[in-house]
C-alpha cells in the first residue's frame, strides 16, 4: 500500500494501552492523564482482525507500544495471535517476568528505554525507583534469546553527562543503543533535547570510519560502529534530520484510531467501523483512504493541525 506521496507503508506501531507504570517527565504530565475506559480499548480479537486486513495491504511488521505494552493483561497471547513479525518497545520494568513467554510467543525483538544508569536520576526522571528491575528485564530478555536494543532520549541538564557511560554499557552487554532526539510533544516541550550531531561529535564518531547508514536497517536510525565491538550506536534525528520522506509507518492507538503521522491528528477511527459492523472490504478501503492522506512531513514547532494526544497515548 502506498500513500499519496508514493511512500510504501510496511510497518505498524500498535499501542495496546495508554497506561504506564512509569511517569517519565518528558512523556507523562505530572497530574497524569485521563485513561481510556476498558470498553474504549480495542479487544485482542479486534486488533487481530485489523492486523489481518493490514497484512493483506502489505504491512508485515509491527511493534507493540503503549503507554507500556506489558501492563496490558494477556499481551503475551496477543503476540501469539498476530500473523506478522511482532516487536515491542517497553520500559523494561516487567520484562523479567515475561521474557521467556514472549520469546515462546514469537516476539522478534525488544527495544528497551534506558535514559540513565543512575538509580537516583532514574527515580527523578520516571517517578519510580525501578532501575534495578529494568536492568534485570534487559538481562532476562537477552537470556531468553530476544534481540535487545536500547533507546535513550538525551535531555540537556538531565542525562547529558551519561552518554559515554550508556554507550559503554551497551558495548559491554553487546546491544545496539540508539539516541533519539526529543520531539516537542506534550510535556516534552518543557525540556531541551540534544541534537544528534552534537553527540556524534562528542563521541568522535566519524562517517568515514563508520559508513553505516540506513542500509544496515530499515528504520530511521543512522548507525555507527562501536569501536572494538560488534555493536552499534544509532541516531534517530526527527528534529535535525527529518526522515519523513522515507517514513514507512502508521500508528494505531489503543482506542482504534489509525494515525498516519506522529504529529498530526490525520487518520481515521477504525473502532467505529469495527463496532458498527463494517465488513473487511469497507475497513480495508478506509485504511487505504486514510493512508492516501498521510501528511508529507511533520513540522514540529508549528502546531497548527497538531494532535493534542500525549506521547503516552500515542505510543511514540
Ligand atoms: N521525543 C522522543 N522520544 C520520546 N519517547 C517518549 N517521548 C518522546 C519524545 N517526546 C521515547 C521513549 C521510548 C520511546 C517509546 O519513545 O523514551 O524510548
Ligand atoms: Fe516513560 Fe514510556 Fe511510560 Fe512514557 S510511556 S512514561 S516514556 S515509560
Amino acid at each position: 500500500m502506498t500513500d499519496g506521496c508514493g511512500r510504501e507503508i510496511e510497518y505498524l506501531r500498535l499501542s495496546v494501552t495508554d497506561k504506564c507504570n512509569l511517569r517519565c517527565k518528558y512523556c507523562m504530565p505530572e497530574e497524569g492523564i485521563r485513561h481510556l475506559l476498558h470498553t474504549d480499548v480495542l479487544s485482542f480479537e479486534e486488533i487481530q482482525r485489523l492486523v489481518g486486513i493490514m497484512k493483506g495491504l502489505g504491512i508485515g511488521k509491527m511493534r507493540l507500544t503503549g503507554g507500556e505494552p506489558l501492563v496490558r493483561k494477556g499481551v503475551v497471547s496477543l503476540v501469539d495471535m498476530l500473523p506478522c513479525d511482532v516487536y515491542m518497545t517497553t520500559n523494561g520494568c516487567m520484562l523479567s517476568e515475561y521474557a521467556r513467554a514472549l520469546k515462546e510467543a514469537g516476539l522478534r525483538g525488544v527495544n528497551v528505554s534506558l535514559d540513565t544508569l543512575d538509580a537516583a536520576r532514574f527515580k527523578e526522571l520516571t517517578g519510580r525507583d525501578e532501575l534495578g528491575r529494568v536492568l534485570e528485564g534487559i538481562d532476562a530478555a537477552a537470556d531468553a534469546g530476544i534481540p535487545v536494543k536500547l533507546n535513550c532520549v538525551p535531555i540537556r541538564g538531565v542525562n547529558d553527562g551519561e552518554i559515554e557511560e550508556l554507550c559503554d554499557f551497551a558495548r559491554r552487554s553487546s546491544f545496539d543503543i540508539r539516541f533519539i532526539e526529543l520531539m516537542p510533544i506534550g510535556c516534552a516541550s518543557a525540556h531541551t533535547g540534544i541534537p544528534s550531531d552534537e553527540i556524534i561529535e562528542r563521541l568522535g564518531l566519524t562517517p568515514s570510519e563508520s559508513p553505516s547508514d540506513g542500509r544496515l536497517s530499515s528504520g530511521p536510525a543512522k548507525y555507527y560502529r562501536q569501536e572494538g565491538s560488534g555493536t552499534r550506536i544509532g541516531f534517530i534525528s526527527p528534529m535535525s534530520q527529518k526522515f519523513c520522506d522515507t517514513c514507512n509507518r502508521i500508528r494505531l492507538t489503543a482506542d482504534g484510531f489509525l494515525k498516519t503521522c506522529l504529529q498530526y491528528s490525520n487518520g481515521t477511527d477504525l473502532r467505529l467501523l469495527l463496532r458498527s459492523g463494517a465488513d473487511n472490504d469497507t475497513i480495508r478501503r478506509a485504511i487505504e483512504s486514510a493512508v492516501g492522506y498521510k501528511p508529507p512531513a511533520h513540522s514540529f514547532g508549528n502546531d497548527s493541525g497538531s494532535d493534542t494526544r500525549r506521547m503516552v497515548q500515542i505510543g511514540g
